[in-house]
């Protein structure tokens, strides 16, 4: 049986990261991974979504050019070959975190784990038949989409009634897309199949769109989408999918049939708990396993990081948290802060966000000051968007005049979103931000406008 420093359950994000970490640190690692390395970010998540959604853009560019000075006759879309070139890009970046394994010198075994047991040793790991032992355990196995218990959904699911996955891989565009779920994955592919054609309507249960995000900003997103043609359906309970509709229950009681080709159901993601064996070393857990910030769980040298915790389900989050377990098993001192979490929706207008609301600032009592403006003031912005607009809107606290969130809606606004990001993270106060040389034109001169918009 071999013996190795470090095994790794999954080879999404947070697990193949934090192989490379391990490696490069001159920890013997072992990385088991059962489908495809990249996980669901790389392979039917972030990545082939993006693909996507930069296609819809290319052609609503292509659409739009006239306004530019641009002519662009005969333009249309041809979704097998955006599908086609998806894939490619995903074939490029899985070949790419291969790579990064072999040159850290990872062990990457492609089966399916399942840990044993302890010995003095160490962890005992199943998989394809051969056994290893791990003096640490990083468990990384991701989360799965939520599947309610509603009539129609798990007998169509695949094929009238789809996820992630294989909206994703539609080689004909729907002429009538209902999605179930106003959160980050529905509103993703509303706008792609929006802006490809399809008739698009989006079912939400609560009565926003895009969960926690600031509301000023949301409803804008709202409003830019309804204006583009998507119809939103706030406050309304899907009771059951039938053939070709949707049913749902409307805030008034009314019961509504959503004529539908197809159905994405984006209502959540849970953790991938069961079936690694958890219970046989004694690891606690319920919809995830708890974890502390330094990635530790109940038993000592077993880590979990990524959406299997259930802190935040971001693949970015899940980067930094195998960084955290890795320099903890290392002994190295490191934690993980989850206030300067930046996160990203890329519809079109993109919105991105960072530390906190003013709805949550409301909800802790947080006595907060908050500065907006109109993307409009940003010269290149203006000289990029003949119509769009968007919003930069920066939160302090009012008394340490700390900045407490960022929030943008418009263009490069997920490109942009690390700086304000790094403000929170390092404790700036507004005078200490101003005095940031921002790079000129660009669209991030947004935040540094809105700083100067609190007193002086
Ligand atoms: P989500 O949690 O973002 O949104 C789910 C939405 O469905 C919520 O608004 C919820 O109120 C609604 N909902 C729940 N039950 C419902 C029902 N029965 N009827 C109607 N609406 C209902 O989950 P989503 O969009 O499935 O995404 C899953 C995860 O993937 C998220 O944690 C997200 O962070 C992550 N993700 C992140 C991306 C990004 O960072 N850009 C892109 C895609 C996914």
């Amino acid at each position: 049986m071999e013996l190795f420093d470090v095994i790794i359950i999954g080879g999404g994000p947070g697990g193949y990261n934090a192989a490379e970490r391990a490696a490069q640190a001159g920890l013997k690692t072992l990385l088991f991974e059962k489908r495809a390395l990249g996980g669901v970010c790389l392979n039917e998540g972030c990545i082939p979504s993006k693909a996507l959604l930069n296609s819809a853009k290319t052609y609503e560019h292509a659409l739009h050019a006239a306004a530019y000075g641009v002519t662009c006759t005969g333009v249309s879309i041809d979704q097998k070959a955006v599908i086609a070139r998806k894939a490619k890009v995903v074939r490029t970046l899985v070949a790419g975190v291969k790579a990064k394994m072999k040159h850290a010198g990872v062990t990457v075994v492609m089966e399916e784990a399942v840990i044993e047991g302890r010995t003095d040793e160490g962890f005992r790991v199943t998989a394809g038949g051969n056994t290893y032992a791990g003096k640490n355990l990083i468990i990384a196995t991701g989360s799965s989409n939520v599947i309610p218990p509603l009539p129609g959904i798990k007998e169509n699911l695949g094929g009238f009634v789809l996820t992630n996955r294989e909206i994703l891989e539609l080689k004909e565009i729907p002429e009538k897309l209902v999605v179930i779920g106003g959160g980050v994955i529905g509103l993703e592919m509303a706008c792609y199949y929006n802006a490809v054609g399809a008739n698009v309507t989006v079912v939400e249960m609560l009565d926003h769109i895009a969960g926690p995000t600031d509301r000023e900003i949301s409803t804008m997103l709202q409003k830019d989408l309804e204006k583009k043609g998507i119809t939103f359906l706030l406050g309304h309970k899907v009771q059951s999918v039938e053939e070709a509709a949707v049913v749902a229950e409307a805030p008034d009681g009314e019961i509504k049939k959503i004529p539908a080709d197809k159905v994405l159901l984006s209502i959540g993601r849970r953790a991938n708990c069961a079936g690694i064996g958890l219970e046989n070393i004694g690891v606690e857990f319920g919809r995830g396993i708890p974890t502390d910030p330094m990635g530790r769980t109940n038993v000592p040298g077993v880590y979990a990081v990524g959406d299997v915790n259930g802190h935040h389900m971001l693949a970015h989050t899940a980067y930094r948290e195998g960084e955290v377990a890795v320099s903890t098993i290392l002994g190295r001192e490191d934690n993980m802060r989850y206030h300067a979490n930046p996160s990203v929706i890329y519809t079109q207008p993109e919105i991105a966000s960072v530390g906190m609301t003013e709805e949550e600032c409301r909800e802790k009592s947080i006595d907060y000051e908050a500065a907006k403006l109109s993307m409009r003031y940003s010269g290149r912005f203006v000289a990029e968007n003949d119509r769009a607009d968007g919003l930069c809107k920066v939160i302090i606290d009012r008394e340490s005049r700390k900045i407490l969130g960022v929030h943008l809606i418009g263009t490069y606004s997920g490109e942009i979103i690390w700086g304000a990001a790094e403000m929170i993270e390092t404790g700036l106060r507004v005078e200490d931000a101003r005095q940031i040389i921002f790079p000129h034109p660009t669209v991030s001169e947004i935040i540094r406008e809105v700083l100067w918009e609190f007193e002086v």
